[in-house]
């Protein structure tokens, strides 16, 4: 795999996930590690899609611990009570959260961002990760980046 992930920035939302997913799939075609697998994809999803912050936390020793991430430095371990993580952790479900000044408990590693979508990856009923993207805009996440994370995860709990 030697080619970059491209997606022309003039795309709509929707178009630029329809290329950069295919993308993404061609990039961890053949290969099962996790972290690898993982790097990559935050990689290609920061780059693609513009993210200001994206990455993974893992469900590990009873919270949730940092792993693979592209952006700014962030908070290593979040309790599963805590922040957008937490919550998507405990409600089992994608979080969108067009403001994260108003979401109680908002865990702000980085003062610039804005509005954040959790999604979860379920393996054989268990979370087994949250799948994190942060915006230094209000109100960037919709049901488009839901559908389309969701989509993300179900290719990612393949690797757990
Ligand atoms: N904002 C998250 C914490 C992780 S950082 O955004 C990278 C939260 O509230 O759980």
């Amino acid at each position: 795999m030697s080619e970059s992930v491209i997606v022309d920035q003039k795309l709509t939302k929707t178009e630029k996930y329809e290329t950069l997913l295919p993308q993404i799939t061609a990039l961890v075609t053949g290969e099962a590690d996790l972290i690898a697998n993982l790097s990559n994809v935050m990689a290609a999803l920061k780059y693609g899609l513009d993210f200001f912050w994206v990455g993974a936390y893992f469900v590990k020793e009873g919270e949730l611990i940092l792993g693979p991430f592209q952006g700014p430095v962030a908070c290593t371990r979040i309790p599963f009570t805590k922040g957008v993580c937490g919550a998507c952790y405990t409600r089992r479900e994608t979080i969108v959260v067009p403001n994260v000044e108003v979401f109680p408990g908002h865990i702000a590693c980085s003062s610039a961002s804005r509005s954040e979508i959790v999604v979860p990856i379920i393996k054989n009923g268990e979370i087994v990760m949250v799948l994190d993207v942060d915006s230094d805009q209000l109100n960037d996440f919709d049901e488009i980046d839901k559908t389309y994370l969701e989509q993300l995860a179900a290719i990612m709990q393949a690797w757990f």
